[in-house]
């Protein structure tokens, strides 16, 4: 939980850019967990799914739990979370009703491994 607001220009100058981010921490994974951000961004998964809805921040800053146990919930059942790659830098979409049929056709599509394994995380 956050006592003051985080600054989120740098967020939009690397939308609009395309450069990466110089950011003061506010999420941080403990040091023997690995993440990177391109592989999800290339499968699919959009920034809201992790972040939500950014570009409301501060008001509606949601901040992932980071848990192990949130990691695998997605890594477990893609199909539920995975969007058009097109989409992956909306800000406004939302999931369709029909999201476990398209997600089922987006995890063939973009060729998404179910990785679960233990290595994947900790190397
Ligand atoms: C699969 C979930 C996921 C997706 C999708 C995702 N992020 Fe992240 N993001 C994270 C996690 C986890 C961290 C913390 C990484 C760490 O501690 O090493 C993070 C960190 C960040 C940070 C640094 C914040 C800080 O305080 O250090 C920024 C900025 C960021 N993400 C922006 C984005 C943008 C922009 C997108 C979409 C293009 C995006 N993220 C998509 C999970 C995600
Ligand atoms: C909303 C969905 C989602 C969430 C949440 C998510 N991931 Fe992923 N992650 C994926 C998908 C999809 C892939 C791609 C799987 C594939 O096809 O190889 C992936 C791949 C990875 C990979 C493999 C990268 C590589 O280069 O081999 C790592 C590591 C990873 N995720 C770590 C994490 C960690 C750590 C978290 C939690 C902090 C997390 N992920 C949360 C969807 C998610
Ligand atoms: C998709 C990514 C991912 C995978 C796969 C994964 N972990 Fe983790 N693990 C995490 C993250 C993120 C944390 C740190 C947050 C937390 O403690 O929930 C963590 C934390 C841990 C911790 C420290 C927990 C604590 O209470 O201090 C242990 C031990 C661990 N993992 C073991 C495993 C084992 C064993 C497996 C395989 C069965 C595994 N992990 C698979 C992401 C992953």
């Amino acid at each position: 939980m956050w006592t003051t607001a985080p600054d989120l220009a740098p967020v939009r100058e690397s939308y609009t850019t395309g450069r990466s981010i110089q950011w003061t921490k506010v999420y941080e994974l403990p040091e023997y967990v690995y993440f990177n951000h391109s592989i999800h961004i290339h499968k699919g998964i959009g920034c809201t799914t992790c972040h939500g809805r950014v570009d409301r921040m501060p008001l509606t800053w949601q901040d992932p739990p980071l848990t192990m146990a949130w990691c695998l919930d997605c890594h477990k059942n893609p199909e539920q979370y995975v969007r058009p790659r097109s989409e992956v830098f909306s800000m406004s979409y939302s999931p369709p009703t029909n999201q476990l049929k398209l997600g089922t056709q987006l995890v063939q599509e973009y060729q998404i491994e179910r990785r679960t394994s233990c290595t994947v995380c900790h190397r």
